[in-house]
């Protein structure tokens, strides 16, 4: 699998933004290495975006565990349903959800994009549907760190380009690999 063939699955504006919003299929690839050397309950991808991560790791992975996503934006959880049923692929479930307001708790293992930076100002945003803010961006931080403190102990987060932070309060940084295209690490809830 390569980027430009999972990525030709996506409609033209989703398409060009896929370096900087999507996981790199090495990157995944890279997770689905790590997942197989650990007892997965199952996985949830916070801020799925169009189902790239839980859609390729669902396709290596091949009903090991569970995969759930979840995206607040409609049209991109409207993309991700439709490239599930249109790869056909199982054992993934989208939901449509603001994971600040609703905190999906019970999985073992969470991973995360840096979802929150869309609210920093940058390049290559999805859209302009939401506030940029230093602000908002700090106070959603608190909300992200607060709800995976309450996780339980064993927990572990995956993120690929970080979560936000750097101090994630109740976790430890168990591994730390600078991949070609980004930082990847996996914290554990201590
Ligand atoms: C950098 S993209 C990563 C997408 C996906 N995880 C991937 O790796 O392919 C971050 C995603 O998080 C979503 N997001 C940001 N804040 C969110 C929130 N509070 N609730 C749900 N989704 C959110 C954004 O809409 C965006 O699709």
């Amino acid at each position: 699998m390569t980027d430009q063939i999972w990525d030709s699955n996506l409609p033209a504006k989703y398409k060009s933004i896929s370096t900087y919003q999507w996981t790199p299929v090495q990157v995944i690839e890279f997770t689905w290495q790590y997942l197989q050397t650990q007892s997965v309950s199952s996985i949830l991808d916070l801020g799925s975006g169009v189902g790239k991560f839980c859609l390729y790791l669902a396709k290596l992975a091949n009903g090991n565990f569970p995969i759930y996503g979840i995206e607040d934006r409609l049209d991109l959880y409207k993309v991700s349903e439709s490239l599930k049923t249109k790869l056909k692929l199982e054992g993934v479930v989208f939901n449509h959800e603001d994971f600040l307001v609703n905190f999906p708790f019970g999985h073992s293992h969470y991973y995360l994009f840096n979802p929150l930076y869309e609210t920093m100002k940058g390049n290559y945003s999805i859209d302009f549907e939401k506030e940029k803010s230093a602000n908002l961006f700090l106070k959603n931080l608190q909300i992200l760190k607060s709800n995976l403190l309450k996780c339980k102990t064993g927990t572990k987060v995956i993120t690929y380009h970080g979560f936000g932070g750097s101090i994630l309060p109740g976790f430890r940084i168990l591994m730390k690999k600078e991949l070609e295209l980004g930082e990847w690490m996996v914290w554990e809830r201590d």
